[in-house]
């Protein structure tokens, strides 16, 4: 939420911060705007309500000359969309500016104690008062001046600080809000994920929670509030620039689509050993997993349906009772929570603050906690005693695709893994969940194949009023998945209901405008999900539905059919969900939507 960048070296800086806010816009798009020493020693300052297109048309012929600087792309929380809220915010001098990503909470307080003090703050964010508070500290040391500051603030943050007469230097510092460090040859970067800097570099320092960083050209020294120096370690990004283009498709989202098979892939690699599922991150924890008696999942939006599906796994495979609750949720009610029970925060970026702020709520209660995330060096990874990457690479689009189904993929590794270790999987069983797992990749690229069947498909139903998904066991996460890609990035209303529950009240939407989506895969829920399937067909609803190849009845009974390989039921989640996504998405793209950059969404949820 928000994406920042900073830039000092001897490129222009201009050109490499609007390159990473357009990289970073994924994680907000309400306003943009970047800050600038120019060679003459001016601070230069140009931003804008709207997308990094409407900032880069403001600049007209290019920003000035500079070698440092800062950017932002914003997603709103303190102050509506506009030119003056948009980032970078400046102190009364004019010299300090600031880019923040987070909320300061405590902001009302601090901002009538900087009036009272003399200080005019002029827009409506919480931002502002940071830039205000490093001018009151400030005696000549940008780093100092920046942790005096932090030391008030309340809340998260991810900042970038720059002062005009110190003009090859920039301090960044981070509480619950993602930040790294870029180091380059002779060249510094901050920024909020790699994508915005790995054209430059790959090295990577990725900070902590409390860690500020003084960066120069040739230098990046990162300290702890209390100015004392840390040795923090520095990793190289595994994928490239080109992993984060479009790559000659119409969207990132496309792209992402057409991406899963070798996701599927890349998740599962090293992880097949002969005919066993081994997670060797789990190594660590073993002697703790032998002792769990439950499992509780967490996550958000597409993480939470793909946990659903770890859910019921562990619950059947090692018979202990497990569930998926939504993180923001998790909180409120939180169950019994012990060292024998097992915690999963399942997150693509790492970094949203409701999965992170359950996870530490069970990490503090003594559970063990695995996170399962796409992003090395997040958040996440700092709350948990071990942590299962996705190994999806980088996804842009906001509506996630290849990382739900990576998720999927790696929740049922993790689930057969800990049964295995159990003792508590037969071998025969994982034989067949390898021998299964192995199929999927061509599988899923047999499904993308019929990309042009579904878009036709697609035409028919783009003027719906609304739809209506409906699933049962594990056809019911993709149902949840699919109603809620609709939602994304068509605006328009889907609801993704458990097929059982139908009769119990949402039936009364269905009618000829509004189609029933059915995930009517072959299961041993199949029959009961047919009877669902024509209680919608007698209320006059068109029926789309998702079924296994070579299944007869369904063409009668169906208005519209996507066929999609057999596989194990666990995995149909997968390849179910699969014409779901591409139908969503040529439904908004026939209807003209921003597929990639959906309305008030940003990718990364940074505040709770
Ligand atoms: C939907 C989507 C969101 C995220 C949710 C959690 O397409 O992307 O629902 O799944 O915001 O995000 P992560 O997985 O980063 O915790």
């Amino acid at each position: 939420m928000c994406g920042i960048v900073g830039y000092t070296g001897p490129r222009d800086a201009g050109p490499v911060l609007l390159d990473g806010l357009r990289r970073l816009e994924y994680r907000g798009y309400d306003s943009a705007g970047i800050a600038l020493v120019t060679e003459d020693g001016d601070l230069f300052v140009e931003k804008r309500a709207g997308k990094v297109a409407v900032l880069t048309d403001a600049l007209g012929g290019g920003p000035p000359t500079a070698g440092v600087g800062l950017g932002h792309t914003r997603w709103a929380t303190h102050g509506r969309p506009s030119d003056l809220n948009a980032h970078p915010h400046s102190d009364c001098s004019g010299r300090i500016t600031v880019v923040h990503n987070g909320i300061v909470e405590n902001f009302r307080e601090l901002r009538d104690e900087l009036v009272a003090g003399g200080h005019t703050l002029r827009s409506e964010t919480d931002t502002e008062v940071v830039a205000h508070l490093v001018e009151d500290a400030y005696e000549g040391d940008l780093a100092a001046a920046v942790r005096a500051a932090l030391g008030r603030l309340q809340g998260a943050y991810a900042l970038v600080v720059m002062h005009r007469d110190e003009p090859d230097r920039l301090v960044g510092a981070r509480l619950n809000a993602p930040l790294i460090v870029g180091v380059g040859d002779g060249e510094s970067f901050l920024a909020s994920d790699a994508a915005a800097i790995v054209a430059y570099t790959k090295r990577v320092i990725f900070l902590a929670d409390g860690d500020v960083a003084d960066i120069r050209p040739g230098s990046a020294v990162v300290t702890d509030r209390s100015g004392a120096v840390l040795d923090r370690p520095i990793d190289e990004i595994q994928w490239s620039a080109e992993a984060a283009e479009k790559g000659g498709y119409a969207h990132f989202m496309l792209k992402e689509i057409h991406e899963q098979p070798a996701a599927l892939t890349a998740a599962m690699t090293g992880r097949l050993r002969g005919d066993a599922v081994c997670l060797e991150e789990l190594d660590p924890i073993a002697k703790r997993l032998a002792g769990i008696d439950r499992v509780e999942m967490i996550a958000c939006g597409t993480a939470y349906y793909a946990s659903l599906v770890g859910a019921a796994l562990f619950q059947e495979w090692l018979g202990v009772p497990a569930r998926s609750t939504v993180a923001s949720e998790f909180r409120y009610s939180p169950p019994p929570i012990d060292a024998r029970t097992l915690v999963i925060a399942v997150t693509q970026s790492g970094e949203t603050a409701d999965t992170i702020a359950a996870a530490r709520l069970a990490g503090d209660r003594g559970a063990i906690v695995v996170a399962l995330t796409n992003t090395v060096g997040s958040a996440i990874t700092r709350e948990s005693h071990a942590s299962v990457f996705l190994q999806a690479g980088p996804e842009v689009a906001v509506a996630a695709t290849k990382t739900f189904v990576t998720q999927v993929a790696t929740v049922v590794m993790l689930a057969a893994d800990v049964a295995r270790r159990l003792g508590r999987l037969p071998a025969e069983k994982d034989r067949e969940l390898v021998e299964a797992l192995r199929r999927l990749p061509s599988q899923a690229a047999r499904t993308i194949e019929k990309a042009a069947s579904i878009e036709e498909v697609a035409g028919r139903y783009a003027s719906a009023a609304g739809y209506m998904y409906i699933g049962r066991s594990f056809g019911y996460p993709a149902a949840l998945e699919g109603a809620l890609k609709i939602k994304e990035i068509s605006y328009l209303h889907a609801e993704g209901y458990a097929a059982g529950e139908l009769k119990h009240g949402p039936i009364s939407l269905l009618d000829p405008e509004v189609p029933l989506v059915a995930v009517a895969t072959r299961s041993a829920v199949y029959e009961k999900l047919i009877s669902n399937l024509m209680e919608g067909k007698a209320r006059d609803a068109r029926v789309l539905a998702v079924a296994t190849e070579g299944d007869t009845q369904i063409e009668r009974l169906a208005t519209d059919v996507f066929w999609v390989p057999d596989t194990l039921e666990p995995l149909s989640t997968i390849l179910a969900v699969i014409p779901l996504q591409l139908f969503a998405y040529y439904v908004a793209v026939k209807r003209g939507r921003d597929v990639d950059q959906p309305r008030n969404l940003a990718k990364s949820v940074t505040v709770e």
